[in-house]
């Protein structure tokens, strides 16, 4: 069965001065998650928030912390995360050196493990920790900065590890896209296979957040109509 497409904006583009703010009114204008980035200066050249900033978010937000860890070491991280409320951890399949170690650690921990990979790696690097991942999350930009160029070259490993997936047997992994994903884009990632759509800019730069969600997902549904069915 489909997966219904869930929309998680991204507070890397919210008013950091406002975030509680900001989570009500993304909560009540329809996102379905709250995606949380978190850089380290190291994996990626900028520095956002930590464990006590996500501890601080779950005291407001309803919807699940979707929390994306661009640091290099994350199973080093994976306790203060968990403890401070994530819902999913997402760690770079490129930081981990022990990757099915850590998808393993985070579930221990009560979370939904995913992983994510930058443009330049390939699908095949998940092929043996498919049945270990509940969210697979394709970077459609270089990650470390919002509002960046949707890179249409990753449309065919969106297709390829929705292809993965169809095959393997144990699975109900999600597939979920980050960067430059708006009401153009989101059409071409859900016909390719995903279903979980990160939006930064596409919502924060909007007057009306509501109209933004419900832009990003109308297109991704209209995506959904013209793709294969798998
Ligand atoms: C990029 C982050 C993204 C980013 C998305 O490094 O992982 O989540 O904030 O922002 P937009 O949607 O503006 O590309
Ligand atoms: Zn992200």
């Amino acid at each position: 069965m489909m997966s219904p497409i869930q929309i998680a904006p991204s507070i890397l583009s919210a008013d950091f001065g406002r975030l509680a703010e900001e989570i009500r009114a993304i909560e009540s204008a329809g996102a379905d998650y709250i995606h949380v980035d978190v850089m380290d200066g190291r994996f990626v050249p900028n520095i956002t928030i930590g464990p006590p900033v996500v501890k601080a978010l779950k005291k407001v937000a309803t919807r699940p912390l979707d929390v994306h860890l661009m640091i290099v070491e994350p199973e080093r991280w994976v306790d203060a995360f968990a403890d401070a409320g994530a819902d999913i951890i997402t760690v770079h399949q490129e930081a981990c050196t022990h990757l099915q170690r850590t998808l393993a650690e985070i579930k221990k921990r009560g979370c939904r493990a995913g992983v994510s990979l930058n443009p330049a790696t390939s699908e095949e690097t998940l092929r043996y920790v498919i049945d270990d991942v509940d969210l697979i999350l394709v970077m459609t930009v270089n990650p470390g900065f919002g509002g960046q160029k949707f890179l249409a070259s990753q449309l065919e490993k969106i297709t390829r590890l929705r292809a993965m997936l169809h095959a393997a047997k144990n699975t109900t992994a999600v597939i979920e896209v980050d960067g430059g994903v708006d009401e153009k884009t989101a059409h071409d990632v859900v016909k390719a296979g995903a279903s979980v759509l990160v939006a930064g800019n596409a919502v924060f730069t909007k007057p009306s957040y509501a109209d933004a969600i419900r832009a990003v997902r109308s297109s991704g549904e209209a995506g959904r109509g013209d793709g294969l069915i798998v």
